[in-house]
């Protein structure tokens, strides 16, 4: 290979965010091999990748990140450079109903890769974690990158533990360690389990839409797009040892999303139902991305109200993606989680 091209190993680059991050990267950036490694779960789809399978620069292996055995071969067989690790069980609801998979994926495997990555003297290690790290915040303040980390949920427990650890083989290793913690993205792919893709489609289907508690927690909204374009800014010139936060100041309550979804689809809010509470349901998250403008140059550029406008749209356009997902295993799961809540 090219001595000037770097390989990168994307671990869940058949998510959510690692798929939309490689759909913007690898057709972009030939300077780089860009080599996936996900174990497809029912939060993965080869689908979202589609429009890569005639590119130079892309690779894809189906695995887990807890097999070191699969991680050192491919370490050894593309002459990794660098790693970033998206892969992770992801959606809190799930983490409530059984956090097994959650501590195996999410701090396990990346101890799997963080050894890898150790042993191949690699020269950049980005671990993907978000601010539900940080716990709830109330009405006021902003979580910043010296927050304490106060997780509420075992999926973010399990982060918090990944991040820790991550944490201490640039402390005691010297790898070359970077951290990023960003807030709730939004955007095409989202899997139909989280707040924005599971209203649009409910919606579209004339089903209700649960609202947890009074609707009025609150997240900060980023686009999928700006979250993977501060995740190239960090590998590329993030300080080793660094912890990023990633955010677009946008706060938003969970009604008025519901609300404006509604609005754009021309549905009518009788469609919301207020239904129980998620148990330990963080009220506020709100990012201060002070730290990354200022030392990485870094801003969001998607404004929310185009953002959300084009999602909706996509999902609208997208019909034979979701309808698949919803064939397979998703109704299954809804009727797990709506028969107990209720
Ligand atoms: P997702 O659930 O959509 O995708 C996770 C991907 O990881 C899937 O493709 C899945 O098949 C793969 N995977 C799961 N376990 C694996 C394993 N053991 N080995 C290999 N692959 C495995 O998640 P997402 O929303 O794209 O999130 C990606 C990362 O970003 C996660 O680490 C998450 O904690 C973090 N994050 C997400 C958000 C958000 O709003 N979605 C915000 C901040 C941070
Ligand atoms: P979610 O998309 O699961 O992200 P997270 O919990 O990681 O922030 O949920 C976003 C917010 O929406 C959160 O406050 C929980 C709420 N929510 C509902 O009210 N109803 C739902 O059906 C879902 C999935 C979430």
């Amino acid at each position: 290979m090219d001595n000037n091209i770097k390989s990168i190993l994307i671990t869940g680059g058949a998510g959510f965010i690692g798929s939309n991050f490689l759909n913007y990267f690898v057709p972009k950036r030939k300077d780089y091999f860009f080599i996936n490694l996900d174990k497809l779960t029912y939060a993965g789809n080869l689908e979202n990748l589609a429009n890569l399978e005639n590119q130079e620069n892309y690779s894809f292996y189906k695995g887990d990140i807890i097999n070191s055995e699969l991680v050192n071969y491919l370490m050894a067989k593309h002459d990794i450079n660098m790693i970033i690790n998206f892969a992770a069980e992801s959606h809190v609801d799930r983490s409530i109903l059984g956090s097994e998979e959650f501590i195996r994926t999410n701090v396990l495997g990346t101890n799997v890769l963080l050894e890898a990555a150790k042993k191949y003297r690699i020269e950049k290690y980005l671990q993907v974690s978000t601010d539900e790290v940080y716990g709830s915040l109330g009405s006021t303040g902003l979580f910043t990158e010296l927050s304490p980390l106060e997780p509420s949920s075992p999926y973010s427990a399990s982060k918090a533990s990944a991040d820790l650890i991550a944490g201490s083989y640039f402390r005691t290793h010297k790898l070359p360690v970077c951290i990023t913690r960003c807030s709730n993205n939004y955007g095409p792919y989202q899997f139909p389990e989280k707040l924005i893709p599971l209203m649009i489609i409910n919606a579209l289907n004339d089903r209700k839409l649960p609202v947890y508690g009074d609707g009025m927690n609150v997240r900060d909204w980023i686009h999928v797009d700006d979250h993977s374009r501060a995740i190239m800014t960090v590998l590329e010139n993030g300080v080793p040892g660094e912890t990023y936060n990633i955010g677009s100041s946008n706060e938003q309550n969970n009604l008025f999303i519901v609300k404006t979804i509604l609005n754009l689809l021309g549905k009518s809010e009788n469609l919301i139902e207020y239904v129980k509470d998620r148990p330990g349901h963080d009220r506020r998250y709100a990012i201060d991305p002070a730290k990354t403008h200022k030392e990485l140059g870094w801003k969001a550029e998607v404004e929310f109200e185009k953002g959300l406008a084009d999602t909706v749209k996509w999902y609208l356009s997208n019909r034979g993606w979701w309808g698949r997902i919803l064939n397979n295993e998703y109704l299954l799961y809804y009727n797990q989680q709506y028969g107990n809540r209720n």
